[in-house]
């Protein structure tokens, strides 16, 4: 996009992408704060994003860790819950959930999801995502669907969530290979209309045609800065082809110093105490037919999961992330080395240069 296009757009929206499940999201043993995958921590970070007008928390959905000497991932709060919780302790931001489709049934995730819409009078999202690791699904006797067949599955349950959060109540029918819905039912309908943002994190060419059809948001891990137009003009292009719209959200891990040179050495202190075990194992479940993955390092795995790093000085971190909001990113999910700490500090030191390069249009602190 050029300057003129960027001048007619929203603005840049910050998300955090939360530590609500353990060791996250650097696989390493290397860790400067106590781990935040309490609640307790949780709600200090909402509050504190909250506070500094970020705009949405988005979560991590796992049924069990990958092991290792850091047990990356290993305790981790269940996302529909969590939300319900984060929801009635905050008043703006919005809190997004993560649901399995594998294992969730699309009524249920209608009912629970209009529920929390309406504990926080239009401030819930929904994050739909196919499932990759076949461990978490083998401990519930869930098989993972061939990769072409599990997004068309997907393509179903999202169906199915609009029909019952659209249609007058009671009238719904949907009749497929994995779902039949007879007269469906969900009262009350979600307080935002049409529904809830529909977002889903997939990457290949089965979830992109998915997203382009079905879904609000796309959120991707580009594996490089440049990689992100390709990424953002291809779901564009497919959603205009279905006369839609579709946003599109990066999640980059971000680390800022004072200096470069100390911003690097950080990280280098990340990398040097990567968490071998948990990072083969991680690598063995994305490994699956996703083929989404090819082009990132092992680096990307152990600095964010997987996430593209952005290391420098706020002033560095934020052309960076200007650059990829210019790239087309609608959106950031936000990855943080120490969260609460630097939930605070991004607000102070990034978030201004953000809104002098106008890339950050609507984000007031209160
Ligand atoms: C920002 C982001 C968040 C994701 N969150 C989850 C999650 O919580 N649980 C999960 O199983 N997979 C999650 N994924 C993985 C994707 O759903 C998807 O399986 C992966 O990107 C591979 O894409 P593909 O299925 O299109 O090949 C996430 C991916 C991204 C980029």
């Amino acid at each position: 996009m050029d300057q003129d296009e960027n001048n007619e757009r929203d603005g840049l929206q910050l998300g955090i992408f939360m530590p609500n499940c353990s060791a996250t999201y650097h696989i390493s043993s290397y860790k400067p704060e106590p781990d935040d995958w309490t609640f307790a921590s949780n709600k200090r970070i909402a509050l504190a994003a909250e506070k500094a007008g970020f705009n949405f928390l988005f979560p991590v959905s796992r049924w069990r860790g990958f092991g290792g000497a850091t047990n990356y991932m290993g305790y981790s709060q269940e996302t529909m819950t969590w939300a319900a919780a984060l929801l009635a302790v905050t008043q703006t931001i919005r809190v997004y959930s993560t649901v399995h489709v594998p294992v969730f049934h699309p009524l249920v995730a209608a009912k629970m999801g209009a529920t929390l819409d309406h504990i926080s009078q239009g401030r819930w999202g929904i994050n739909i995502v196919s499932g990759w690791n076949a461990h978490d699904f083998d401990m519930m006797g869930v098989e993972l669907l061939p990769h072409q067949e599990r997004y068309a599955r997907t393509a179903d349950f999202i169906s199915i969530l609009k029909g019952l959060w659209t249609a007058e109540p009671g009238t719904f029918n949907y009749d497929s290979p994995w779902y039949r819905i007879t007269d469906g039912y969900v009262m009350p309908q979600p307080v935002q209309k049409p529904h809830p943002p529909i977002v889903n994190a997939g990457s290949s060419a089965d979830a992109r045609d998915v997203v382009a059809r079905l879904c609000d948001w796309i959120f991707l891990s580009p594996p490089s800065i440049e990689a992100t137009r390709e990424m953002t003009t291809d779901i564009r292009e497919r959603a205009r082809a279905y006369q839609r719209t579709v946003l599109s959200a990066g999640c980059p891990f971000v680390l800022w110093r004072e200096t470069e040179k100390e911003a690097e050495e950080e990280k280098r202190r990340i990398i040097d105490a990567a968490d071998d075990v948990a990072l083969e194992n991680w690598a063995r479940g994305l490994g699956l037919e996703s083929g989404s993955f090819d082009n990132y390092t092992k680096e990307m795995f152990v600095i964010g999961g997987g996430a593209l790093p952005i290391v420098g000085t706020a002033e560095q971190v934020a052309e960076k992330l200007a650059r990829l909001y210019t790239l087309g990113l609608d959106g950031v999910l936000l990855i943080f080395l120490s969260f609460y700490d630097d939930t605070v500090r991004f607000g102070k030191e990034i978030v201004p240069l953000l809104k002098q390069m106008d890339v950050v249009k609507s984000m007031d602190a209160y």
